[in-house]
Parts: C-alpha cells; sequence; structure tokens
C-alpha cells in the first residue's frame, strides 16, 4: 500500500535518514553478520535512505531494491545510482530462489496487504544461511487512533511482533533472540536466519506460546 502525503512527509525527511543512519544501521549491524562484498535486497526502499547504508556500512557488494512506488523510485535513483531498483511487490519479488545473502526490511511488510506471502518470497530468494533484517510496527502501534488519524495502512489482519516472528519460524527463517523494541514496543527490530539443514527443529513453538 503507498504512502499518504502524511506518511510520506515522515519517511523522506533527513530526520528520519539520521535515525536509519545512526541508529537502526549500527543495530542491524550486530545481526547482520559480514556481509561485505554481499548480494543484497531491499524491499520497499522509498527514497533510499536504506541503501546508502548497505553500501557504506555493511560493504554490500550488489545492492538491489524494490519498492511499489515509482515516484519513490524515482528519489531513490536520484539518490544512490549504483543499486538496481525495480518496481515490485514485496508479496510478488521478481528474483530467482535463493538469490540474495540478506533481505532488509526498513518499516515495510505492516504496508503490505499479505505480509505473510511476502514473508514466503523473502524466504525464497534468501539462500541457506541468509539473513532477513527488519524493522517493523506492531498491530497495536497502528491501532492507536493518532496512527489511524493520519497514516494509512492495511487495517485486517497486521501482526504483533510474537505473530511476526511465529511467521518467519514457519517459513524457515529463524529468529534471532535479540530484539530491541523503541517507542514503548511499538516497533521492533531484529534479525532471522535461514535454516540450511531440515533436521535442525526451528523455535517456532516458543513463539507460537506467545503469539
Ligand atoms: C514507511 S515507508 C519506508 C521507506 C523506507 N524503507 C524507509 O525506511 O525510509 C514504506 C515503503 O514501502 C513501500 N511499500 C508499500 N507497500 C509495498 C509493497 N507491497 N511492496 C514493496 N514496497 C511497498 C512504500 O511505497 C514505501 O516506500
Amino acid at each position: 500500500m503507498k504512502l499518504n502525503f502524511a506518511e510520506t512527509l515522515l519517511v523522506n525527511n533527513p530526520v528520519r535518514a539520521l535515525v536509519q543512519r545512526r541508529f537502526e544501521g549500527p543495530l542491524l549491524g550486530t545481526l547482520a553478520g559480514d556481509l561485505r562484498g554481499a548480494r543484497v535486497l531491499e524491499i520497499g526502499c522509498g527514497s533510499g535512505n536504506g541503501l546508502g547504508i548497505l553500501a557504506r556500512q555493511f560493504g554490500a557488494g550488489e545492492i538491489w531494491a524494490i519498492d511499489i512506488d515509482l515516484r519513490q523510485l524515482r528519489r531513490a535513483r536520484r539518490r544512490f545510482q549504483q543499486a538496481a531498483l525495480s518496481g515490485a511487490s514485496a508479496d510478488m519479488l521478481p528474483f530467482r530462489d535463493g538469490a540474495f545473502d540478506a533481505v532488509f526490511d526498513f518499516g515495510v511488510l505492516h504496508h503490505v496487504p499479505d505480509w505473510r506471502r511476502a514473508v514466503s518470497e523473502i524466504r525464497r530468494v534468501l539462500k541457506p544461511g541468509g539473513r532477513f533484517l527488519f524493522e517493523e510496527v506492531t498491530r497495536a502501534a497502528l491501532d492507536r487512533p493518532l496512527y489511524r488519524a493520519f497514516f494509512d495502512h492495511p487495517r485486517e489482519n497486521r501482526f504483533s511482533e510474537a505473530e511476526f516472528l511465529t511467521e518467519l519460524a514457519w517459513r524457515g527463517i529463524a529468529p534471532y533472540p535479540q530484539m530491541r523494541r523503541v517507542c514503548f514496543g511499538d516497533i521492533f527490530i531484529g534479525a532471522g536466519i535461514v535454516i540450511a539443514d531440515p533436521d535442525i527443529p526451528l523455535i517456532h513453538e516458543k513463539y507460537r506460546a506467545r503469539a
């Protein structure tokens, strides 16, 4: 779902860029492993704040990005020429299986009506051992009057942190126990890794109990 005017202002500004660069990037850096020279994908890249982080902070070798909003892609293109950008939806990724070492989601899946399908797509395009790094917003946050008044999000079928992590685990992405919560738990930031060995049990039972 494309951003409305208020949320476009909120994300396309230098303060958001600074928070991403100074706080979210370094935090995800502790979970991302070594991505120097890696092939990475950012879903919902917006105006391209994350792309610079992937290049400069993570040292990614090949950066791909998608967004459903062509205006956002044009902004990202102006700011960051090295990335391969496409207009596509996170729930139908135009990439082959196992194409990426890492997939980044800076606040996108809570905008996607079929976010479970998007998780399954992310899993599909990750290599075994590949990592999914995310910053996401909970249903409780989206239900607050302030959010509802100013921003447009799908109303149905949003997720709590536990439901999100359960879905990752079901799809074969084992969530890391380290999770950072900000804004009183409205936003959670973490990572998961694709388990290569089908004999290693995922830890979904733990998260299932909390979902
Ligand atoms: C809250 S903004 C975040 C933008 C950027 N990641 C950032 O952190 O500044 C969400 C972005 O996701 C994009 N988006 C929404 N639904 C999408 C979908 N189904 N597939 C891909 N991108 C989507 C929007 O166009 C928007 O650019």
